[in-house]
């Protein structure tokens, strides 16, 4: 729980702002005056000082300079409390750090806005001010260094330096300087790794009415012309900052809700992986012969695709879709696919069927159109004379005339219920035959290729899988 000082000798005042900020979860303990104040701040750690301006004995200000005095409480975050009139000067305030304001009486949405606003702020940032007047560094110091962090360098050689050494939440960059001018630090600093979005704020004397332009199209976030007012200085300051943070914890969310994304993406394509397979297996299950055919016609295919030089992508397509080639045969009763002997004409017009009843049952998954392709048209031969639709050549989808392959190759080189695996040769003589009539002869070459690179005939089906290239 975040825990606040209240510092003011308005007792009403304390009490109404004591209860609302309790209200939302804050823990707030009060105090009546500057000395009592500062004694707490010394006993125990809070996270925001919310100070009254104007209080009897030792004021607002007067109490934050002496908190600015003492290094172990110096840091505090401090909000004013003021009333309307306080609140025509804040320099004075702004140059002792305070952080914000807020207007008396308090109003609970604007003090409650205020102090969360207030927490979130990070603590004093670090300023480099960069100037080749020592006079003018020196003022910048006086007038800017209570409030933030101030480092100074003299020359843009010198800044880029300070830079790598140690990156400041905000430039104040002179323009005229000799050697490098200001425009060009800029340019250089947001080439440096990690700064390309560093804030740089001109602080100059604005001599030529281009140099304005010049100055904001070169990345400036702002200029603040010389001489200028304290408080307007420090509130445009202040104003950066306040955009850049905003900036960055937006940059912070967008990188996290894109990783959730990516790994909710990474889920889902886990999950679909998983369902095809399982589905695959559910096909295999029911010839007992083929056990493990559509896994070993995905392997193949992939291999393949992959000798063809498709990317990666398109070989986890292929993969997925040949893996589902054969998904039809769900329908298909187990008598019928696992007869030993030859099937009728009627019994081979059911088993054809397997094509289409594949194709409806994919193609009802929109999400991934394309695992139809390979289910309906996997028995089209390269000539024309196959089914469903006696398609021909290139007309086949590529994926469908290299699943033909994979899948002649596996009934080849695997047990079937009517006989065994058949010789190496004789399966690499069958491919070779099928040539532009079955095979699109272009896929058939590079099955054959596969086979001549398997000396001692691994790829056959039994051992129920092959696995490839692993
Ligand atoms: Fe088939």
């Amino acid at each position: 729980m975040e825990k606040i000082l209240l510092v003011d000798d308005d007792e009403m005042n304390r009490m109404v702002i004591e209860m609302v900020l309790s209200e939302v979860g804050y823990k707030v303990v009060s105090a009546s005056s500057g000395e009592e104040g500062i004694a707490l701040l010394s006993d125990a750690r809070f996270d925001l000082l919310l100070l009254g301006f104007g209080m009897a004995g030792m004021d607002g200000l007067e109490t934050l300079e002496r908190i600015r005095e003492k290094p172990e409480i110096s840091e505090i975050k401090t909000v004013f409390l003021m009333s309307a009139s306080q609140m025509a000067d804040t320099t004075e305030a702004l140059r002792l750090g305070a952080i914000d304001f807020i207007k008396k009486p308090a109003l609970p949405g604007p003090l409650i806005g205020t102090v969360r606003h207030a927490l979130l702020t990070q603590d004093r940032e670090s300023v480099l001010a960069v100037d080749d007047e020592p006079m003018q560094l020196m003022a910048t110091e006086e007038l800017f260094g209570i409030r933030y962090r101030l480092r100074c360098a003299s020359s843009g050689a010198e800044a880029l330096e300070e830079i790598k050494r140690e990156k400041p939440d905000l430039i104040l960059l002179d323009y005229h300087m000799p050697e490098m001018n200001g425009l060009e630090v800029l340019r250089r600093v947001h080439k440096i790794e990690g700064c390309e979005n560093l804030p740089v704020v001109f602080l100059t004397a604005i001599d030529d009415v281009d140099m304005e332009a010049e100055i904001f199209k070169a990345g400036a976030m702002d200029f603040i012309s010389k001489p200028f007012v304290m408080q307007v200085a420090l509130q445009r300051i202040r104003r950066v900052l306040e955009l850049k943070h905003l900036q960055d914890s937006l940059q912070d969310e967008v990188n996290r809700k894109t990783r959730a994304l990516q790994e909710s993406n990474q889920k889902i394509k886990k999950l679909s992986n998983q369902v095809i397979r399982a589905l695959a297996g559910a096909i295999d299950a029911k010839d007992s012969y083929t056990n493990g055919h559509s896994i070993r016609v995905a392997e193949y295919a992939r291999e393949i695709a992959r000798r063809l030089g498709k990317s990666s992508m398109e070989l986890a397509e292929v993969y997925n879709i040949a893996l589902l080639h054969d998904v039809g045969k769900i329908g298909i009763p187990i008598t019928i696919i696992n007869k030993p002997g030859k099937l009728s004409e009627e019994e081979y017009q059911i088993i054809k069927s397997h094509t289409l009843t594949g194709y409806e049952i994919l193609k009802a998954i929109s999400e991934m159109p394309e695992l139809s392709i390979g289910a309906r048209w996997h028995h089209e031969r390269f000539d024309g004379s196959g089914y469903p639709d006696g398609m021909m050549g290139a007309d086949i989808p590529e994926v469908a005339r290299i699943i033909c392959v994979a899948d002649c190759y596996d009934a080849m080189s695997s047990d079937r219920s009517y006989r065994k695996a058949l010789p190496q040769s004789i399966v690499r003589e069958e491919i070779e035959r099928g040539k532009g009539t079955q095979f699109d002869p272009r896929i058939a070459e590079v099955m054959l290729q596969m086979i001549d690179d398997d000396k001692s005939y691994k790829m056959n089906g039994s051992r129920g899988q092959v696995v490839l290239n692993e």
